[in-house]
Order: structure tokens, then sequence, then C-alpha cells
């Protein structure tokens, strides 16, 4: 079946480095170890190895002690580094992967006071950065040196470790892209001041590195565009990419910049953004240099690969939340077994998410991802059990398919005549369609694993009774949260769940009160305001979308503007009357007053649906709860304890 992937699957040289195929899991910061890879990292990308990924390039390691970017920061400093490498590139090498690191100083762009204070942030010029508020200090010759030489130190370790290639991260406005910025870069010494100058950063790297590592290959990372103000510009980029082409093996195309928040949405583009967007810039450097380029951001299906790669807009693609999320993607595809990979549906709430919280990634749909040491293989059961599971939200999907998997005889009875609960809801939403992916890969899971699916069923005692199943496993999620006393029962109020399975019609002005301050606010806003509403959007948070991953929040929040949505923040719904809505300030408690509304829309958070639970209480039957119908929380709560207990049961 690899004759339908042909690009994608032969083989491709990059500088001495002979890869089997076009698939790259591109660097990303796990936030699984610290210091030097541990079991868990190494499991993680073993993992992606055996899922058939031609190249691994692993995580950011910072070269000099100045790189304090964030925790968990690998370096190659401790006397165990090479050990600890070693066992990391050994253990995926022996599944045909090549390894490579990323060699990373991020100058201003630190992103925390991960150590309980900010570091000093050194940079070329003291211009500072819009995202983090952080006025970095210039950088003296004697420490640019010092630096460079850390590059060459850096890769001297992995490549004793048995690295294959080290990649520059120029990208996403980090140390090298700053030199090479002249809105960065006001330097007018022998690092600044003109375009060659501005190189000469980025050349002593490469040179230290070359001299450190010999003939391994060597890559550059670079936003094709950092889509920013002051970031640099395609233009910009090109000219540099031409510039170095002699001296690289190949360009890592990226979009993007962390210094801006506009610019910074583009490192792990969301859902709202078009599938290989990304792709026209590859394209354009590839036609400026001779070297082999990777491009990344939303390829998240094998088809679209082949088809960035037919189109010759690159010669590899970076497929690396698609492998988060589904981490023997390579193998189902050259199996052919389409149907059967999970697509990352750009959600960013698991991966990149958790790592801005600090933590080890994940994924939404795939909590067994970064978990590789916890959930290594499913256990198959010693007593098959008949489970009956109610609610096929994500929750209920997740524990049968779990369950099944493990040997069980599972039936899951959805009350609708369609799966997926809340997530059902969301795809509704503008730039929210992916959402609908998580259903139909938890179809899969559950078809695979030999589920009974009966849809357009409530559960209930009798039905308990008639079945008579050893564990009853509660998945009825939710359902809108309504307050008593606020008026709203008779009212112009109606509910977003209302809006969004079309049952009711708003009208010109409209009024969103939106407690949870996620993408239910944010796309009703959208989707009302397109349709021809007045739309004014009161959420009760510091900022619309608060509880949003920030690259997904700073998309969609841009789409509001672009659209002049009225955004409110700090909005505590109070009450209505008529045509007035009374809204309190959550700081001042002072009234904030809108009129002639003619719809107010409630996303005030949902409440547990607990009927079958009350029913079933004091009844002779096992029962175990997961997902909303515990209390309300998000998909990814959700998918995680059906995970569990279908582990447990
Ligand atoms: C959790 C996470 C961490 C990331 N960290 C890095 C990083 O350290 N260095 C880097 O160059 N890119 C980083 N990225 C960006 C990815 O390499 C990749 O460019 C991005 O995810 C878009 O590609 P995709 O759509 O295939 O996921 C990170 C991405 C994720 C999801
Ligand atoms: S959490 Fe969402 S964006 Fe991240 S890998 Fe999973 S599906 Fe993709």
């Amino acid at each position: 079946m690899t004759s339908r992937f042909p690009n994608l699957f032969s083989e491709i040289t990059l500088g001495n480095c002979r890869l089997a195929n076009r698939i790259v899991s591109t660097g990303h910061h796990t936030y699984l170890s610290d210091d030097v890879p541990d079991d868990r990292l190494i499991a993680y990308h073993e993992e992606r190895a055996k899922g058939g990924a031609g190249l691994i390039v692993s995580e950011i390691v910072a070269v000099h002690e100045t790189a304090g970017f964030s925790r968990d920061l690998l370096k190659a400093t401790s006397p165990k580094a090479v050990r600890a490498y070693a066992k990391l590139a050994k253990a995926c090498k022996r599944h045909g992967t090549r390894m490579f690191a990323q060699l990373f100083h991020p100058g201003r762009e630190i992103l925390s006071a991960w150590s309980g204070m900010l570091p000093i942030a050194w940079a070329p010029s003291a211009v500072p950065n819009e995202r983090f508020h952080i006025m970095p200090k210039p950088m003296p010759v004697s420490l640019i040196e010092e630096i460079v030489a850390g590059y060459g130190r850096t890769a001297a370790v992995l490549a004793e470790a048995g690295f294959d290639g080290f990649e520059i991260v120029a990208s996403h406005g980090y140390l090298p892209a700053q030199f090479l910025n002249p809105r960065a870069n006001r330097r007018e010494d022998a690092y600044g001041g003109d375009f060659e100058r501005q190189l000469r950063f980025l050349r002593d790297v490469i040179a230290s590195i070359r001299t450190a590592a010999g003939d391994r290959t060597l890559g550059l990372r670079i936003s094709g565009d950092e889509m920013g103000e002051s970031g640099l510009s395609d233009l910009e980029v090109l000219r540099i990419c031409k510039a170095v082409t002699g001296d690289v093996d190949y360009f890592s195309v990226v979009a993007g910049s962390s210094a801006s928040l506009g610019g910074s949405v583009h490192i792990v583009p969301p859902m709202g953004l078009e599938h290989a967007y990304v792709a026209p810039f590859g394209a354009a450097i590839k036609a400026s240099v001779s070297k082999p380029v990777i491009v990344t951001g939303r390829i998240n299906q094998p088809q679209l690969a082949e088809q960035v790669i037919e189109r010759g807009d690159a010669d590899l693609c970076g497929m690396t939340r698609a492998m988060v999320c589904d981490s023997r993607m390579a193998v189902k595809a050259r199996a052919g077994r389409l149907d059967d990979i999970r697509a990352c549906i750009g959600c960013n709430q698991a991966c990149i998410g958790r790592a801005h919280k600090g933590l080890g990634i994940s994924c939404i749909q795939h909590p067994e991802s970064g978990r590789e040491l916890d959930y290594a293989s499913v256990p198959p059961v010693t007593r098959r059990k008949r489970i009956l599971v109610a609610g096929g939200g994500p929750a209920g999907m997740k524990a049968a398919a779990i369950a099944a998997t493990r040997g069980h005889h599972v039936t899951l009875y959805e009350r609708d005549r369609q799966l997926g609960g809340q997530t059902r809801l969301a795809q509704r939403l503008p730039g929210r369609e992916e959402f609908g992916g998580i259903i139909g890969n938890l179809e899969r899971e559950m078809a695979l694993a030999g589920v009974s699916v009966v849809k357009d069923m409530a559960v209930d005692a009798g039905l308990i009774r008639a079945e008579q199943p050893d564990v009853v496993l509660i998945a009825t999620g939710a359902k809108p949260y309504l307050p008593t006393g606020v008026g709203l029962a008779s009212s112009n109020a109606v509910t977003a769940w209302d809006v969004l399975e079309d049952r009711v019609k708003v009208g010109a002005r409209v009024v969103i009160a939106d407690w949870r301050s996620d993408w239910i606010g944010l796309g009703l806003a959208e989707r009302l305001m397109k349709a021809g509403s007045d739309v004014t959007l009161c959420t009760n948070a510091a900022l619309a979308g608060e509880s949003l991953q920030i690259y997904t929040r700073n998309h969609y929040v841009g789409r509001l503007h672009r659209l002049e949505v009225d955004i409110r923040t700090h909005a505590r719904l109070f009450g209505i009357d008529g045509e007035t809505v009374y809204f309190q300030d959550t700081l001042s408690n002072e009234p904030v007053i809108l009129e002639g509304v003619d719809t107010l829309v409630l996303a005030l958070g949902h409440q547990s649906e607990i009927t079958l639970e009350q029913e079933l209480a004091g009844q002779d039957v096992e029962m175990l709860s997961v997902g909303d119908c515990v209390t309300p929380r998000t998909a990814e709560e959700a998918v995680f304890e059906g995970l569990q207990a279908g582990w447990k049961i």
C-alpha cells in the first residue's frame, strides 16, 4: 500500500544521513524530562520510532546556562549526559528512525519566572518583546563567544551519544533569529549593523557545530515568515536562507514568532488555521536553496503530506502533533490502514496546553501519549464481564473501547441518534469543525475493539434489570447550568446549547453571558456575528477565552476583533428584565447595564446529569461514573477518566 504514498515513503538523504521515509517528528518540548532524558521521555520517543517516523528531532537542548527558557529543560552538561542521550538515541534508532537534536538558546524569549524569579534575558540588543514583557540585556561580545562555543560543546556531547544530526533553532524569534532581525538587533559591532554582520552569529554557530560534530547532519529551523509587526518577513527569511544554503544540510520551515501574541499563534497552529498552510513558505524557500526542505504546520494526515511533497512544496513533512495523537500514524499509513489513523484535531489542549502549564505533554484524544510507561500495553482481563456503558460522549466511548480491548463484553447506549456528547456541539462553531474528529476517532476505536453500540436509547433502571450487566459505567455527561433567581426563565434568555442545536432563533442584538470563558463563548460570538447579529460578548474572566490554551485563545480572539465583536471582560451576569441585561463588574461590583437586547445567550457552564446514578442508587448493581456526570470539566478529563475506568474494570 505504500504505492498510495510513493513520495512519503521514499528514502531521502539529509547531509550524510539516509532516512527511510519523509515523516518527521519535529522538535517539541515535552516537559517529560528535566536536565537529561529519562525513561519517560525515552518511552515517549521510542513509541514514535516504533510507529514508523523516518526522523525524530528530539526536543530543545539548552546550549548555555543563560538559555534559562522554562523549567524541565534538557541540557548536556552533567556527567551523566552522554549515557542518558545515548539511551534515547539507541532506543529510537533500533527501529530504523534517525535521531537529531535541537540546539537552543531563547535570547529574550523567556517563557516564565519558572524558578520563582525572572532570569536575566540576554539578547543582541535591549529591544523588548511584546509577549512576555521582557526587557533584555544586550550581550557583551564575550558572552556571544561563550554561547557560540556552547553550541559546539553541546553538539559534541550529543554526537558522542550517537545522535545523527543537529538543528539550530533559528525559528520563532529565538536567539539566532534575534541576531538576524534588524528590528531586534540594533548592534553596530561585528554582530550587527548590516546584513552580513547580522548573519555573523549564525555563521559562527554553524562553524562551531561543524568543528565539534564533524560530518553529522546540520539543519536550520527557521520561520518562513514570523507573522508579526516586527518579526522577520518572508523576503528577509529568503535572503537569509540563500546566504547559508551552502553551510547547512537542510531547512526546517515553520511560521510565527514567540515575540508577539499574534506571531506566537503559529508556533503550534490551532484548529482554526488551514491544514498545511505553511507549505507555501516551504515552497518559496525550496525554490531559493539547494538543500532539502522540511515543512511543518497542521499536516495531520498522510494524504496531505503526500500532496505537499508531490506538489514540490517540500521534501519532507513535519507531522508532530499527528504523532503525538497517533504514534503509529506512519505504520498505519504504510499498511493502508488509513481509517484507523487517529487524526490530530489541532485543539492544542493537552499537548502544548499542558506544556505551557509545565506538565508533561499528552493528547486530549489519546491520554496514553506521554504516559507510555503507565499505559504500555492494555492488560487482558482474567474474567470477562458484561459491561453496559450509559452515554456515548468522549468518556463513555473511551471507557468502552479500552474495556472491550481488554476482553470485556461491552455495549454502549447513547440516548441521542448520534454519538459525541458535547463535542458534537463544539463542531458546530466556526473554525472548530474538527472537534467532530474526536467522535469519529473514538467510534473507530470502539469498532476495532468490538463494542456494540445502541443509539437513540436512554438507559434507565428497567433496561439495567433487563440486561443484567456485571458493571454499569455511567457516562451521562452534563446539561446547561442555569442559576435561579436572575429572571432567566421568563425572558429573552436562551442557552448556548439551544443556539448550537438550532432550536431557537436569536434577535438582531445579542448579548452572550460567558462564564466558562472558553470555546463556547468565543465561537458563539463569531457564529452569531457572521449570521448578522450585533454581538456583545460579556465574559466574567479577565480576558475572553481565558480558559483556553494561549495560541488557541489568541487566534480566536483575533477573529472576533476582525469582526468587530464588542468584548466586555470582568462581567458577571446579574439578571435580565425585558430587553435590559444587568451585569456586575467582578472587581468593583459596579453595575454594567446593556439595553435593547433581543436575545441573551447563556454560556454559564454545565451541571452533571445524574438522573441515572440517582435511579440506580441503592440497587444491587456495580456502578462506576466517568466524565462530566462526575463533575463538569473538559473533554481532556473525560477521555482520561474513560481510559482509567476501562483499565480498572
Ligand atoms: C508541546 C509542543 C512543544 C513544542 N516545542 C517546540 C520546541 O521546543 N522547538 C520547536 O522548534 N518547535 C516546538 N514545537 C513546534 C513543533 O515542532 C511543530 O512545529 C508544531 O507543533 C506544528 O507542527 P504540527 O502541526 O505538525 O504539530 C512544539 C510543539 C508542541 C506541540
Ligand atoms: S491535544 Fe489536540 S492538538 Fe494536541 S495532539 Fe492531541 S488532538 Fe492534536
